[in-house]
Order: structure tokens, then sequence, then C-alpha cells
């Protein structure tokens, strides 16, 4: 599949009615989602013919990306059931098969299908402290081999030191440096519109 058809289709899925800032949800772009997932496949091959799980899956865009180049089992994981009922109905409306599991990351006990690759776009850790690490060591723990996420260019340092040290990783690769727009979707936001810089990440869980 073409980026900009992977990039239309995923554009198209409904997002939160109903947010919650407690969980962070922001949903990611289009224009990400699909530059995420289409490197995932493209140049390290982690997506087609892989069981992928997507980790806080929200509404489900990056796991239904996944879905669409070809991986072989998608998995959604997500603690909000609101958000998981959306994910759900937009991969009905793709006729992709996905399976949707509701856990909080924090407390998840992998006992499922082994799982080659996790992409996410966890809580950055701006309302819970420390929410974007508990994912990040999660998904270093269940991913055979490779862990692609989001996190705020500002804790390049610290996310680095955290997987390499702290979490067992044998690598951690910024991808690229990306503009996140953070729509308006809560009452504090003053502005329609603001972007932070974030970092697509690319970690390989020790074997
Ligand atoms: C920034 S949003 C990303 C949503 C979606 N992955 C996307 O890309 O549009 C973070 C997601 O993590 C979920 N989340 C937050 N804390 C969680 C936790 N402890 N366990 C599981 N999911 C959580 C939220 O409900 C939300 O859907």
């Amino acid at each position: 599949m073409k980026l900009k058809q992977l990039e239309g289709l995923v554009g198209d899925l409904q997002q939160f009615s109903n947010p919650k800032v407690e969980l962070e949800q922001y949903p990611t772009g289009p224009h990400i989602a699909s530059r995420m997932l289409f490197t995932a496949e493209n140049s390290f091959g982690d997506v087609s013919n892989k069981v992928v799980a997507d980790f806080g899956c929200g509404c489900g865009t990056l796991g239904a990306a996944a879905a669409l180049l070809g991986a072989e089992h998608v998995i959604g994981i997500d603690v909000d059931s609101q958000a998981l009922e959306i994910a759900s109905l937009n991969a009905e409306d793709l006729e992709l098969d996905i399976d949707y599991i509701q856990c909080d990351i924090r407390n998840l006990v992998w006992k499922g299908q082994a799982v080659d690759t996790i992409v996410m776009n966890p809580p950055f850790g701006t309302r819970k402290r420390g929410a974007d690490m508990d994912f990040l060591f999660n998904a270093l723990k269940v991913a055979s081999e490779a862990v692609y996420s989001l996190h705020k260019t500002s804790t390049r340092d610290h996310v680095r030191r955290a997987a390499l040290r702290d979490f067992n990783a044998s690598g951690a690769e910024v991808l690229c440096e990306l503009r996140y727009d953070v729509p308006q979707l809560y009452k504090f936001h003053k502005k329609k519109e603001v972007d932070i810089a974030v970092d697509l990440w690319r970690f390989v869980p020790k074997k």
C-alpha cells in the first residue's frame, strides 16, 4: 500500500468523542501515524507478517495502520473501554480483524501469543509522572523484535538512558524528530492548536 493511501485511510478513522485528560487522550494524526508504520515496514520489515501490539491504542489508529500494512495479527490494548469501543468500530469499518483488550499497561502480564513488534504513542507523562516510562518498560518486556514509540524530544537523553540502562534494551535509536499537532481538545487549551517536538524511536529489546 502506498503511503498516501495509508494516510487517507487512517485519516478517516473516528477519534475520541469524550477525551479524558487524565489518560492524556490525544490522537496521533494521520500524517505521523502513517509515516510511523510505513517506516517500521519499509525500512525495517517490522510489520507485515508480524504480530503487532498497539499499547494505549485509544481509537486504534496505529494498530489499524499495522493491519493495513499486512500484519499477521494485531492486538490493541487500552485502559479505557470507551476508546476501545471506537477502535472496534473503526476496525469494523475498514474490515480489519483486530483483537482489543482492556487493561492498564502497568498491570500487564503478557501470556498471549508472542508479540514481535509494539507500536505506541504513550501518554507523555504530563498528567501522571512517569507514564511514558511505564509504557516503555512494559513494551520492552513484551516485544521480541522492536518497539516504535513517540516521546517528547525534550526527554531524549532520559529516554535513551532508561531504555538502555534500566529496561534492558539493546538498541535505542531516534529515527526522526516530528512536529506533533495537539488539537484544542481540553478546556485548559488556550490556543486552537499547538505543536510540540516529538521523537520517533525504535527500540530493540534484548533477546
Ligand atoms: C496519547 S493517547 C494515544 C492514543 C492512540 N494510540 C493514538 O495513537 O491515537 C494515549 C492512550 O493511552 C491510553 N492510556 C493512558 N494510560 C494508560 C494505561 N495506564 N494503560 C493503558 N492505556 C492507557 C489512553 O487511554 C490513550 O488512549
